[in-house]
């Protein structure tokens, strides 16, 4: 985690600023789109230790602080200055990691199936859904995360619904058609 300098004055003692240093090599998202604007491929051992350090990141996360972020995804791993670490941001959904929840957390491509109730608009988005755990849909969207490093795609079409065509696939567990329909698809990060 990025440090943090929290200031809360008197008179608006209801909010926290938090100042975090600003980090020159920004995201993740970023850095695999820059990659791609120049047609230039992330060699494998570099999305290999940039998933460790995201592993890192999280087991940090999960198992020092008992928290999830809730909204895992590319734009939120920021990358320290000499690419030692990777450092999550954006805790406004953070929970505690046993933490059931009924509202939407997390983003449309990176969020469990759980979570994604096809009868409420997403705009809904204090709206109340079934209860879904935390920590598991926190482990969906860190698969997504990795799934996206290694492939520069997302996994999914759409969201992890019923109706998505990728979905169903890995749902049939019909890996190799997935793959081959994954890897066809024109579908990019940019
Ligand atoms: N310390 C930092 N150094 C460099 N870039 C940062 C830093 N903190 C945030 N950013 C950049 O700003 C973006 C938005 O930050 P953050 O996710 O915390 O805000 P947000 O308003 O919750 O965004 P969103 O709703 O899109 O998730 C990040 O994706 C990252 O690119
Ligand atoms: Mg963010």
């Amino acid at each position: 985690m990025v440090e943090a300098h929290v200031k809360v004055s008197k008179s608006l003692s209801k909010y926290t600023l938090m100042k975090f240093k600003a980090l020159k090599n920004g995201d993740l998202l970023r850095l695999i789109k820059r990659a791609s604007e120049k047609h230039k491929r992330i060699s494998f051992q570099t999305k290999l230790y940039l998933c460790k350090k995201f592993y890192e990141a999280c087991c940090h996360l999960w198992f020092v602080e008992k928290k999830v972020l809730n909204d895992l995804k590319l734009d939120n791993i920021l990358i320290s200055d000499c690419f030692t670490k990777l450092l999550l941001c954006d805790f406004g959904h953070a929970t505690h990691y046993n933490m059931v929840l009924k509202t939407y957390v997390g983003t449309k491509k990176y969020r469990a199936p759980e979570i994604n109730v096809p009868a409420l608009p997403f705009s809904a988005a204090n709206a109340e859904i079934p209860p879904f755990s935390a920590a598991k849909a926190e482990v969906f969207a860190f698969a997504s995360v990795l799934f996206t490093i290694f492939f520069e795609k997302f996994p999914f079409s759409e969201m992890a619904t019923s109706t998505d065509s990728l979905y169903k696939l890995i749902k049939a567990e019909e890996y190799e058609k997935f793959f081959a329909f994954h890897i066809a698809s024109e579908e990019t990060l940019v």
